[in-house]
């Protein structure tokens, strides 16, 4: 086969990729190791920046979303029995954001690729990528049973962080950062009218997160220990601890519910740099991974691709080369800041096991400016709801 731009992975940056690469005329082919049912059935976070529900509406793939999806104008933090509430559009002049599960936006991606008969292959598990260094690099494939090659003269690594795209570039080129956090995520959805607000919980036992889907879904979440086993977490003891850990001792508040899915996920803050090597660009997961806390993976996959495609649509249509060799220098700045809000939020609201007496009296005073100061609120909302693109 032979494409111009050779894309491995539909997940949100490989199909927002294809589909802005596509609306410019660009030819491009998408390779996806697992089935359509997986790849749309697999819960992750739901939290939209406008700027993602803009290049939805741009994409015209916003129809679902503007009838299904949730608007949020607030956030709340709640600790030692004490708010804080943040009205997003007061604090960032009229900004909020829009909650609908990112396997939803998967799936009206997947649904315009394919309605609109460009190229979205299943099952094709990429296995080597060669000739990065030179003007026509070819992706060796498996599918049908059959290998197979895809010459491009890009090749974008929208293949997670367990995808081979990053592994094909030079480890000596490669800057790592990785940072591990000391505890991990039980998330689940269940059948239960979710909290009016967003709502997020530091609490002696532990963090919290109230989130939802729908009026009628909740998607809540309780810090767990790394390794722990789901065996350990009968629906009974997640409700527990839900109404302990969100101050609803009296069990009032919190409406339980049947929970139909359960995952545990690890917090982790990892960068890869550089994000491009030859005629291989990396995006979104397989260069770098966010802390759950303020769900900012997804969007921040939309904020490489949409410099990544303006590169690209630069490079086909007049040859300049400038957008693309800036590519990762732009998106760095930017993937860094995010990583900075994402690990700031992660702690501030959990309790590590080995945290000192003193750092809690600290962490409970800076949530307790946060209550009392307009400034840090401003800074969390404007983070929360996405922080401008930065025009390159
Ligand atoms: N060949 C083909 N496809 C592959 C390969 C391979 N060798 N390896 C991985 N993939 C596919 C995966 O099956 C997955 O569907 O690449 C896709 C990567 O998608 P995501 O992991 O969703 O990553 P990304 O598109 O960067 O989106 C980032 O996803 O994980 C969340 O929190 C994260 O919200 C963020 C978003
Ligand atoms: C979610 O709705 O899944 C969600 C919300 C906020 C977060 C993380 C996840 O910080």
């Amino acid at each position: 086969m032979r494409t111009q731009v050779g894309i491995i992975g539909a997940g949100p940056a490989g199909l927002f990729l294809s589909l802005l690469l596509q609306r410019a005329g660009i030819d491009c082919v998408v390779l996806e190791s697992r089935s359509r049912e997986y790849v749309e059935s697999r819960v992750r976070a739901g939290v939209l920046e406008q700027g993602t529900v803009n290049l939805m509406a741009e994409l015209g793939v916003d129809a679902r979303l503007r009838r299904e999806c949730m608007i949020d104008e607030g956030l709340d933090m709640r600790f030692s029995g004490k708010l804080i509430h943040l009205d997003l559009p007061d604090l960032t002049n009229g900004k909020l954001v829009h909650i609908y599960g990112q396997q939803e936006v998967v799936k009206d991606l997947i649904a315009k690729r394919i309605a609109s008969g460009h190229a979205l292959l299943f099952e094709a598990e990429a296995t080597r990528i060669e000739g990065i260094n030179t003007g026509k690099p070819t992706i060796h494939f498996k599918h049908e049973g059959k290998e197979q090659t895809l010459t491009c003269d890009f090749v974008a690594g929208c293949d997670g962080f367990h995808g081979v795209g990053r592994p094909a570039m030079p480890a000596s080129e490669l800057k790592i950062y990785d940072r591990e956090f000391p505890f991990s995520w039980l998330g689940v959805l269940s059948e239960s009218p979710p909290l009016t607000e967003m709502t997020y919980c530091n609490h002696e036992r532990g963090y919290a997160l109230v989130s939802r889907r729908s009026p009628q879904i909740a998607r809540l979440y309780v810090q767990c220990p790394n390794d722990d086993d789901l065996a350990n977490w009968p629906d009974s003891r997640i409700w527990d601890e839900l109404h302990l850990r969100i101050g609803d001792e009296a069990r009032t508040e919190l409406k339980e519910g049947r929970i139909f899915q359960k995952g545990i996920t690890p917090c982790r803050s990892f960068v890869s740099a550089p994000m491009q090597h030859g005629r291989l660009f990396l995006a979104g997961d397989a260069s770098h991974i966010v802390p759950p806390t303020g769900a900012k993976g997804l969007n921040l996959a939309v904020a490489d691709v949409r410099v990544l495609s303006r590169g690209l649509i630069d490079f086909f249509k007049t040859g300049a080369t400038q957008r693309l060799e800036r590519y990762s220098e732009v998106c760095l700045r930017r993937i860094w800041k995010v990583v900075r809000f994402s690990t700031f939020m992660t702690m501030l609201l959990h309790r590590p096991p080995d945290q000192t007496p003193f750092d809690r009296e600290i962490q409970i005073a800076e949530l307790d400016y946060i209550r009392t100061s307009r400034a840090p609120q401003t800074a969390i909302a404007e983070n929360y709801v996405g922080l401008p693109y930065e025009d390159d």
